[in-house]
């Protein structure tokens, strides 16, 4: 049965049902040594507590592929999402199967192509010198940088008008840290995952209203229109749609720009490389995200019974899919802890994940932080007192502060 919600995050439940303490700040900091420990012992692994563990690329890949694993309507955080008026579970589409995932999923794929997203790019370099320029010459980059820059960009994409992107830094934090199991969560911070998403979907309802209303050259007007045209998407899959874009893609993009920077930053050597060839700042960036993920892991359900590598598994069993440490799998990476920009990758990084869930957000998300990463690379930053804090969770692996300052 799935784990009941404690008061606090249980240690005990915690222990049985991962092979690392997510709490602890070692781990925070580094989590790398610990997955190269777990997964000496194989690619798969079970925890006493009955979760299946994935840490290996080809294994993770595999997994990430196979049409018998998924959400189903099992324990997970789809669970959580609550009714719409009509009785019907809510769910973004990122939390399910075909052919309902497929369905929705087309309506917006079109406006995440790189050809389309390549039209932000001139409004991304803008806003990155605009930020810029009122940072200063002693500043925290997350403060100043990663985070105002995705909130514009996507709120630009959305419709969403730049003085209400404020109110998304906090609802997506709360919604990216409920990403984490419900057995490492407190009951406050489950209730305020609720919450912020409740307060995204009003906030969809009513642009969605105002925009049915009055259209503009906008994503949630082109939704809209597609809402009117008949029986493809209801309205609280429209409203769940802009809160899923606005959510998932605000805070990965906020932490690959300060994990990548960071990653940076310590290594002066890779940051002078990068000044020298500010051409290869695309493969630079995927080598970023392989070498400290934002996403470090994925949540599944098995549908079927199956096999993955050489253990089976049985229906019904949740999967934890360790995207961060399948990044570092020595079977597939030389020195696979080495940040190497000009690594030439013999398999693709597992960062936006793999398979029909895919990053939808890629292109822009690509294309915003090669703009943002070789922006800050041609300055020259060092890391300020008191240095990088990490932020708490386990999914999403971030930074709340990088103080820098400009020499
Ligand atoms: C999945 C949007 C940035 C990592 C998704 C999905 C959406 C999305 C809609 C669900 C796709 C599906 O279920 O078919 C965005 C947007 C972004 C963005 C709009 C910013 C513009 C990022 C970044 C990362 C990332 C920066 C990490 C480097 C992932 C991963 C998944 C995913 C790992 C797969 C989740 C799974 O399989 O359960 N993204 N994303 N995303 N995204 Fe992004």
């Amino acid at each position: 049965p799935p784990p009941t919600i404690p008061a606090d995050p249980g240690q005990y439940a915690i222990s049985r049902m991962l092979p690392f303490n997510p709490f602890d700040p070692a781990f925070r900091e580094d989590p790398y040594p610990v997955y190269r420990r777990i997964a000496e012992n194989g690619p798969v692994m079970r925890t006493p507590g009955g979760m299946v563990v994935v840490l290996g690329h080809r294994e993770a890949s595999d997994a990430l592929r196979d049409p018998l694993i998924g959400w189903g309507d099992g324990q997970s955080v789809a669970e959580h999402f609550g009714r719409d008026p009509e009785g019907r579970p809510v769910r973004q589409f990122i939390f399910m199967d075909p052919p309902d995932h497929t369905r929705l999923r087309s309506l917006v794929s079109g406006a995440f192509t790189t050809r389309v997203v390549e039209r932000l790019r001139p409004r991304a370099v803008e806003l990155t010198d605009r930020l810029l320029a009122s940072a200063g010459s002693s500043f925290d980059l997350m403060d100043a940088i990663a985070h105002p820059l995705p909130a514009l960009l996507l709120g630009d994409l959305m419709g969403v008008p730049e003085d209400n992107m404020d109110r998304f830094r906090g609802w997506s934090a709360a919604i990216g840290r409920g990403l984490d199991p419900d057995f490492a969560l407190t009951r406050a911070q489950v209730a305020q995952r609720q919450g912020a998403r409740e307060q995204f979907n009003h906030y969809f309802t009513e642009l969605a209203a105002r925009r049915r209303a009055e259209p503009a050259d906008d994503l949630v007007s082109k939704l809209v229109a597609v809402e009117q045209e008949g029986d493809r998407l209801t309205e609280t899959e429209l409203v769940t749609t802009c809160t899923l874009l606005v959510s998932a893609g605000y805070a990965l993009t906020v932490h690959l720009i300060g994990n990548g920077m960071l990653a940076l930053l310590r290594e002066p050597g890779q940051l002078a490389w990068l000044r020298a060839n500010p051409d290869r700042i695309g493969a630079a960036v995927e080598e970023l995200i392989r070498y400290d993920a934002p996403a470090q892991m994925i949540s599944r359900t098995a549908l079927s019974d199956t096999v993955i590598g050489d253990t089976p598994i049985r229906r019904g069993e949740s999967m934890l899919l360790v995207l961060g440490a399948a990044n570092r799998d020595p079977a597939v990476y030389d020195e696979p802890d080495r940040l190497d920009l000009a690594r030439r990758t013999p398999a693709r990084h597992l960062g936006f994940g793999h398979g029909i869930h895919f990053c939808l957000g890629a292109p822009l998300a690509r294309l915003a932080v090669q703009v943002v990463i070789g922006r800050l690379a041609e300055l020259d930053l060092a890391i300020a007192d008191p240095g990088p804090r990490h932020t708490e969770g386990m999914v999403i692996r971030g930074l709340a502060s990088l103080p820098v300052v400009a020499g």
